[in-house]
């Protein structure tokens, strides 16, 4: 899926705020992963020329920051961190617990493309661990019940 009208519109106004134009390549890409549900090869291309960029800038960005993802994810995605902070305080039972819950493994889509759960490295919030994200928010000390009620909120 690439760019349609409104996205370039959209991107074109953030641009417009910004003192460059290529300086609003990271804001865009949040528009599109949120309007596609990912990033396609298609989309970082068009991104790319419309942003006065070279494509595998807009490559390296995508690839780099752990927010972004070229494959299809649900309307929301929610990651678990399972690296060994988090495990140590629940974080692999926690995805397990999900996966279970969902009825989907880590990786995977809910049938009604609500919810896409996927593991997810150190996010930097050792402290609270468990961590548990959905979208671009962070919750600490996420344990299963909570977990719930975080994702029965979701539309
Ligand atoms: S180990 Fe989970 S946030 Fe660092």
């Amino acid at each position: 899926m690439t760019l349609g009208d409104a996205l370039r519109a959209e991107i074109d106004e953030l641009a417009a705020q910004l003192p460059a134009r290529h300086a609003a390549l990271l804001p865009a890409l949040h528009l599109v992963q949120r309007a596609n549900g990912c990033i396609s090869r298609d989309a970082m291309r068009e991104l790319a020329s419309h942003l006065g960029l070279r494509p595998v800038e807009v490559l390296e960005v995508v690839t780099f920051c752990d927010e972004f993802t070229h494959e299809r994810r649900g309307r929301h995605a929610v990651r678990v961190c399972t690296s060994l902070g988090c495990s140590l305080r629940g974080g692999r039972t926690l995805l397990a617990q999900l996966e279970a819950r969902l009825g989907i493994g880590a990786g995977e889509i809910t049938a009604d493309g609500l919810l896409s759960l996927d593991r997810a490295p150190c996010l930097g919030a050792c402290a609270g661990a468990p961590l548990l994200r959905v979208d671009a928010i962070d919750h600490t000390e996420v344990d299963f019940e909570r977990a719930c009620q975080l994702l029965s909120g979701l539309e």
